[in-house]
């Protein structure tokens, strides 16, 4: 079959090859020129040096990668994900199917991809939804290192589909999964568990503080996924506790590494400005911690988090907020 990918850097150029590998064809679109001719010219990776089937190809003309299939893979930060959808929604004439592959939440809204989608792309337009998620440095993908996911849709048929698609007998296993809600909101909140480890490894307190933060977020998490209206079981899969256990303490991870950078002492912006690649975790902690405002709901460590990085909140204060909170039993509730 034929799969467009909207958003062509490591993840998307890296699901792309998945794609090729398995007797796909594709057509990655992106905004940036340099990405695009590296994959049709060089046939490599925009990010890794790894290599790309000669049979991936990309344009940064949207309209191209629109007439060449309705399956859209989403695979651009989630901060540029509105008006992506809307200009798709303005250039789309046919049912279109969107898998979004980005793990994100939009901050002030709260709001997951499927939500942004449902609310950007006219009802009559859009042929059904899924989420293709789980613990995956793209770095070893492209490697084609053994790695499972999960893919999430309301529609049974739809998960089962895309899990046939994605899924080879050589290193990629997708399940499916009926709670989308869960699957979607696990990434993003995972990711700002991730930065918090990363923030405790860059100020050196020490693998037990790391694990405790760890074990205390993934608690954190739970509350997410379950105030969302997902399954506290979906946080504890692939989804959830998986993917903060691949991304809480590697380098591979740019969530961690940008938490790291925060504890050695470097201001976000600087991060920000330096990192050329998405750091979906920083601006999760920012609607996460909104969230959590709003709904009354306590995630002490995404919001000292969060207190540190945009209201600089010192270490020490906030190791002190977090070690004077009332003593209470170990409870996942
Ligand atoms: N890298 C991974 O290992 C990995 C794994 C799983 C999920 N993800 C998720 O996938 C999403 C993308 O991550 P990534 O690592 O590929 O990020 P990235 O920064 O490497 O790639 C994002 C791509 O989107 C493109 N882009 C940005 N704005 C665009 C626009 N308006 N139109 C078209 N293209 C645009 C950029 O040019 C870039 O190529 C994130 O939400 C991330 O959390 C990443």
């Amino acid at each position: 079959m034929k799969v467009s990918i909207i958003g062509g850097g490591a993840w998307g150029a890296t699901l792309g090859q998945l794609l090729i590998d398995n007797n796909h064809e594709v057509l990655i679109y992106d905004i940036n020129e340099s990405f695009v001719n590296k994959i049709n010219q060089e046939h490599i990776h925009p990010f890794f040096n790894d290599a790309l089937s000669k049979n991936l190809l990309a344009t940064k003309d949207l309209e191209e990668a629109l007439k060449f299939s309705n399956y859209l893979l989403l695979a651009v930060p989630t901060k540029v994900m509105r008006s992506v959808l809307k200009t798709i929604n303005q250039k789309i004439t046919n049912k279109t199917y969107f898998i979004n592959v980005s793990k994100g939440i939009e901050p002030d809204t709260f709001k997951r991809v499927s939500e942004i989608v449902t609310e950007e792309i006219e009802a009559d337009k859009l042929a059904g939804f899924a989420v293709l998620t789980g613990p995956s440095h793209a770095e070893e993908v492209i490697k084609r290192k053994l790695t499972l996911l999960t893919v999430a849709s309301l529609n049974q048929s739809f998960a089962e589909e895309l899990q046939v698609i994605f899924s080879n007998e050589t290193y990629m296993r997708v399940y499916t999964s009926n709670d989308l809600i869960g699957c979607e909101v696990g990434g993003a909140a995972k990711n700002a568990i991730a930065v918090v480890s990363g923030i405790a490894t860059g100020l050196d307190l020490g693998e037990n503080a790391r694990a405790a933060l760890i074990t205390r977020g993934i608690l954190e998490i739970v509350r997410i996924v379950e105030v969302y209206g997902g399954k506290r079981d979906t946080a504890f899969g692939l989804t959830g506790v998986g993917d903060l256990i691949v991304t809480a303490s590697s380098e591979n991870s740019r969530n961690f590494k940008a938490g790291k950078k925060i504890g050695q002492g470097m201001a976000v912006e600087q991060i920000f400005s330096s990192e050329a690649q998405t750091i979906e975790g920083i601006r999760s902690i920012y609607a996460l911690h909104q969230l959590a405002v709003s709904k009354d709901m306590s995630l002490p460590i995404i919001s000292t988090a969060y207190k540190v990085i945009y209201e600089s909140l010192s270490i020490k204060d906030a190791m002190n907020e977090l070690l004077t909170r009332t003593l209470k039993s170990e409870k996942i509730e």
